[in-house]
């Protein structure tokens, strides 16, 4: 029997909730497609600054080397707003990022049929998206300062204090994020989007030559680019046309976002966090810990269950348990349960809370 040893950080506000969830489901499919997943539990986040000190300890970030893969809820929270920047929650996730080597996040935008409805976008007939980010480069990770200053601006303002961040990539970001998002096109409609500011940026400019370099590799596959900007009002008005979108670190954040929303709720977004082969990957939803719903039963599991499918498809190649899984959720839909995000009232809906809904996707496993 194969046997898998995954790394879990629940972290703060509907984490533990949308985590346990999770497992409850995995336990199941475990069962059923006949493999085990022993798992260990770490701290991460708002919870590890309480009790450690810091976001992210150093046996966390050691646990997860030595596990296969890594299941995360989400971090961070009010509480911790005011902290000092390097001691945030979210540097948690970053550290766990460019600690494990994650390079490619992973996050496919796919609209249930059943869900049409709760899409903020009327007339959408489909969409499936994969949205390829890059995760270890560019601003997140680039020079960053900030520091008192006594110039005057050309009015005669004060400059006072200035801060910046940098937008860095190296060819070689480029190309291991460009060739991964060029064999996943490979494995869909064969097309893919880079998504950039090359009107402005020189970095954009980079991407787009190391693009079309490693496109000689695959020509099978159709490349196309589009201005970020451009891209956030195509995603709303033509959704169903994208295929795999690949796109820097800060893009990718904000158009996974808003493609999440599209779908019908953030909340139904899985994704994962892939590095080298052979290493864990991490996988999480892509929403945060909603601190405000927190212990209130309103979160939706789905995304986090649609991250175990992820982790069982792409770490594991445990491909028929994730196809259940995914099926499970779809089942749970079309039977009509609903949590409060994805609810519109109609008839034939069944409000559930987390329990609730994870007890659906259960039934249909
Ligand atoms: C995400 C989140 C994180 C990010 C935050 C919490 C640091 O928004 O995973 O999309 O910006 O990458
Ligand atoms: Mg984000």
């Amino acid at each position: 029997m194969n046997e898998y040893k995954i790394a879990v950080i629940k972290g703060d506000g509907i984490g533990p909730e949308i985590v346990d969830s999770a497992l409850r489901v995995l336990d199941r499919v475990q069962d059923k497609f006949g493999f085990r997943v022993n798992y260990e539990v770490f701290p991460a986040g708002g919870c590890a600054i309480d009790k450690y000190g810091m976001p992210l300890p150093d046996e966390t970030l050691e646990g997860c080397r030595a596990s296969d893969a890594v299941l995360l809820g989400a971090v961070g929270g009010p509480k911790w707003d005011s902290i000092e920047p390097s001691l945030r929650p979210e540097r948690a996730l970053l550290g766990l990022r460019s600690g494990l080597g994650l390079y490619a996040n992973l996050r496919p935008a796919i609209m249930f049929e059943e869900l049409k409805d709760a899409s903020p976008v009327k007339n959408i007939d489909k969409m499936d998206i994969m949205m390829v980010r890059e995760l270890t480069g560019g601003i997140y990770f680039g020079d960053s300062d900030s520091y008192s200053c006594n110039d005057i601006l050309p009015d005669g303002t004060p400059k006072v204090r200035i801060a910046y961040d940098t937008e860095s990539y190296s060819e070689g970001e480029i190309r291991r994020i460009t060739d991964l998002a060029f064999r996943i096109a490979r494995g869909r409609s064969r097309h893919l989007t880079l998504v950039d500011k090359a009107n402005v940026l020189t970095s954009s400019r980079l991407w787009r030559e190391i693009a079309e370099d490693v496109h000689d590799d695959y020509r099978d596959v159709s490349l196309d680019f589009l201005y970020v900007d451009n891209c956030s009002m195509q995603l709303i008005s033509r959704p169903g046309d994208f295929d795999t979108i690949v796109t820097s670190n800060m893009f990718g954040d904000i158009l996974s976002d808003e493609a999440g929303q599209i779908t019908g709720s953030v909340g139904m977004l899985p994704s994962a966090s892939l590095g080298k082969t052979g290493t864990p990957g991490m996988y999480e939803p892509i929403h945060g810990s909603a601190p405000d719903i927190a212990g209130t039963g309103k979160a939706n599991p789905l995304a986090t269950i649609l991250s175990v499918a992820m982790m069982l498809r792409w770490q594991f190649g445990e491909n028929e348990a994730a196809d259940a899984v995914e099926e499970a959720v779809r089942k749970a839909l079309a039977g009509g349960y609903r949590t409060s995000d994805i609810s519109r009232g109609n008839a034939g809906e069944i409000p559930v809370d987390t329990n609730g809904m994870t007890d659906a996707v259960i039934a249909g496993l």
